[in-house]
């Protein structure tokens, strides 16, 4: 990308489909192979959905130098009114804005995200999450980044078409568009990233793997914190226990955070954890990374 110099890896699906194949495991596969369709283009694969609409949200909040927080709603498909609480992330560097873990402002949202600066980037980190990046790769000509091997899959289905493809696919080697940053990636299935600034003693963001839903808040509907509750989710500095159980993390890519330098974290759910965040993480990491082994 222009102006951040240094060697990009970019993946087009083009080219990801003569280029990865031959691993024998499903993480090795192209897309195309999760998908279906052989003789396909994968390109012919991505099936573009609506937008989903802008839905209750908080403000933004600088919760630490050029960095806010925004607190908005998921909800769930289907007849019940299962919605809880999603976080987005701004990173700010010169006038150009980041955005991590999309959530898709109303007008008056992005009005307030424009007085902040130029979006330019859209960072995807789970393999659960992505659903506003179209937006905003529409509303601003975004450049979208998202894991390796990570599809956006509608309905979580692996084997549907997926709804959006991103500019850019990362790996741990990957220069991401933030000069700060570099990412630790959970060899899951689909694959999940942390985000991590080294900048005021370390800012990771996370998507599903670390949480910090303390309790419901005003962006949860009374059946989606009854299921939350139930299922473990709202507690304090939390691994996340659907992502755990259902994507399955190796046990030593949980323990390596524990390595990373790291003072804050700013999860999609739940509040910022600020100061001392990697002591605070650590019995829950220690504890997932138990139950992985
Ligand atoms: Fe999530």
């Amino acid at each position: 990308m222009a102006g951040h110099g240094g060697k990009q890896r970019s993946f087009r699906p083009i080219d990801r489909v003569g280029s990865r194949v031959g691993g024998n495991h499903p993480r090795h596969w192209p897309i195309r192979h999760l998908v279906g369709g052989a003789d396909d283009c994968y390109a012919t694969r991505v099936k573009p959905r609506p937008h989903p609409p802008a839905r209750p949200h908080g403000v933004l909040t600088e919760v630490l130098p050029d960095l806010w927080f925004v607190t908005g709603t998921v909800a769930m498909p289907g007849p019940l009114p299962v919605r809880f609480s999603r976080a987005m992330t701004v990173v700010r560097e010169g006038g150009r804005l980041v955005l991590i873990n999309s959530v898709r402002l109303d007008a008056q949202g992005l009005e307030a995200l424009d007085r902040l600066g130029k979006v330019t980037d859209v960072i995807r980190l789970a393999g659960n999450h992505g659903a506003d990046d179209p937006f905003y790769k529409e509303h601003y000509g975004a450049r979208v980044w998202a894991p390796v091997d990570a599809p956006y899959m509608p309905g979580f289905s692996p084997k549907a078409p997926p709804y959006f493809e991103p500019d850019e696919r990362y790996d741990a080697s990957t220069r991401l568009p933030l000069r700060d940053a570099s990412v630790h990636l959970f060899r899951s299935t689909p694959p999940e990233a942390l985000l991590l600034l080294a900048r005021d003693g370390g800012v990771v963001i996370a998507g599903d793997a670390l949480q910090n839903w303390e309790r419901r808040d005003e962006f949860f509907s009374w059946l989606g914190a009854l299921m939350m509750r139930m299922f473990g989710f709202i507690k304090p500095l939390n691994v996340g226990p659907g992502w755990l159980s259902q994507c399955k993390p190796p046990a030593e890519d949980l323990r390596a955070v524990l390595q990373l330098p790291f003072a804050h974290v700013l999860p999609a759910h739940g509040t910022p954890v600020l100061g001392d965040a990697l002591a605070k993480f650590r019995p829950a990491l220690e504890a997932a990374a138990a139950r992985r082994s």
